[in-house]
């Protein structure tokens, strides 16, 4: 992992060209590395890398096609994840590409495949054109918020206009699902598309919520609307009973393999922002006492209901910005001219001061809710079983 980074970091400080060729002979590099050249590229310089991203989609996501839980051995089943995460990178750098071939492939992959259509709408959304419209419409339905909130946000960017009910269901149910993350940018998508006046304003979000719902059933008589209760709660994969039951009852469940669950740890969003016996950053809590402070039951819970109990010292804020974008972040720093925010992707990003609307506590953790959802059971209780396992470490022993 550490070794991996390293080499990641040195390659995409290579030149242009040697970049390049790296990826044109992909197969004899590690796929982390080449995910990393591949984010690296400018977006000027994607066109002469097309051909070989094409290809590179094809052939990744015919192997991502299997799912992980039919792929027994270990090692394949890691370099799958691994080979999963270029395919993102090469979806995504398929996207930024301004070359109309780039684009071609990935509506043909759209229409082809499903597993692939969330990451289509991710790499679509960021440079919008109104040939996608359908695709970002369809992006609306996704359970991940960040791909129903990039639809939002390329929506806004567009001019089209829908011509029957269907968008506009889509369009209600995803701000609901948003809420307050995302949901005033869905409130103004409608007001752009029905030519409204709904309040865009977080404070009066419920009110727009009851208003888009009455709006629809005025306007499309006899269709019916899904969204019927406020801000559901993030879709997950497992149910927490199910997770339990697994991790308590069941053999296998009880008894998780701990480098397993330390790889998955240090492959996940987790390390970003927790540390364990000393690597690690330190958005979140340490975690290496977990297991002596927490019953397993209280692990699970802490991981799958994360805004259940948040301690004061990591409460999060919503940033509201000029532009409507309502941010929930975690303040990492200020100064006179810009704010640093930590994301619920574990990124930081900074924001000028100038840009801030309003700042607001917010009850929602920045913990991702749905963290569990990409792992098989198995996997969770091994990442459980890595979780329960850190030793504190005193200073003569750390490295
Ligand atoms: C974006 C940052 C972020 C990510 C990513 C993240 N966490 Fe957290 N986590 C937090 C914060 C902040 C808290 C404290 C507030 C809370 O409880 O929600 C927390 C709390 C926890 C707790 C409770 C700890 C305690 O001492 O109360 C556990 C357990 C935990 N996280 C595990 C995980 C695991 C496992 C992952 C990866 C699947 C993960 N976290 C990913 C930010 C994050």
């Amino acid at each position: 992992m550490y070794i991996q980074g390293l080499l990641a970091d040195v390659a995409t400080r290579l030149p242009m060209e040697e970049r390049r060729v790296i990826v044109q002979e992909w197969s004899t590099t590690m796929p982390a590395v080449v995910a990393a050249i591949i984010r690296s590229f400018p977006q000027s310089d994607l066109a002469g890398l097309l051909p070989t991203l094409i290809e590179l989609d094809g052939t990744l996501t015919s192997g991502a096609a299997v799912p992980a839980s039919q792929v027994d051995d270990r090692e394949a089943r890691e370099n799958r994840t691994d080979a999963a995460r270029l395919a993102d990178e090469v979806t995504l750098a398929l996207g930024r590409s301004a070359d109309r071939r780039a684009k071609e492939h990935l509506r043909v992959t759209f229409a082809e495949t499903t597993e692939r259509r969330d990451m289509i709408v991710r790499a679509l959304a960021q440079t919008p054109a109104a040939d996608d419209w359908p695709r970002l419409v369809e992006g609306l339905k996704s359970a991940d918020p960040a791909v129903s909130r990039a639809s939002v946000e390329a929506l806004l960017r567009l001019e089209t206009k829908p011509t029957d009910a269907t968008p506009f269901r889509l369009l209600i149910t995803a701000a609901q699902r948003l809420g307050d993350a995302g949901g005033v940018l869905a409130v103004r998508l409608h007001n752009q598309w029905a030519g409204l006046e709904l309040p865009t304003t977080r404070e009066q979000l419920g009110k727009s919520f009851e208003a888009q719902k009455d709006w629809f059933h005025q306007t499309f008589p006899g269709e019916t609307l899904a969204a019927d209760s406020a801000a559901a709660p993030a879709h997950h994969h497992w149910k927490f009973e199910e997770i339990l039951a697994y991790v308590t009852q069941n053999n296998r469940g009880r008894n998780g393999k701990v480098l397993r669950g330390r790889k998955l740890f240090e492959q996940s969003t987790c390390i970003k922002c927790h540390r364990f016996e000393g690597t690690g950053s330190g958005i979140g809590p340490d975690l290496t006492t977990l297991g002596k402070r927490f019953k397993r039951e209280d692990i699970l819970t802490a991981v799958y209901f994360p805004s259940r109990e948040i301690n004061d010292q990591y409460k999060s804020v919503l940033i509201e910005l000029n532009n409507g974008v309502v941010l929930t972040a975690m303040l990492a720093g200020q100064n006179k001219d810009e704010t640093t925010l930590l994301l619920p992707d574990g990124s930081e990003r900074k924001v000028a001061n100038s840009e801030i609307a309003t700042t607001q506590t917010s009850k929602t953790s920045i913990m991702p809710d749905a963290a569990l959802n990409e792992y098989e059971l198995d996997q969770i209780a091994d990442l459980l079983a890595f979780l329960e396992s850190g030793e504190e470490k005193g200073p003569q022993t750390q490295k």
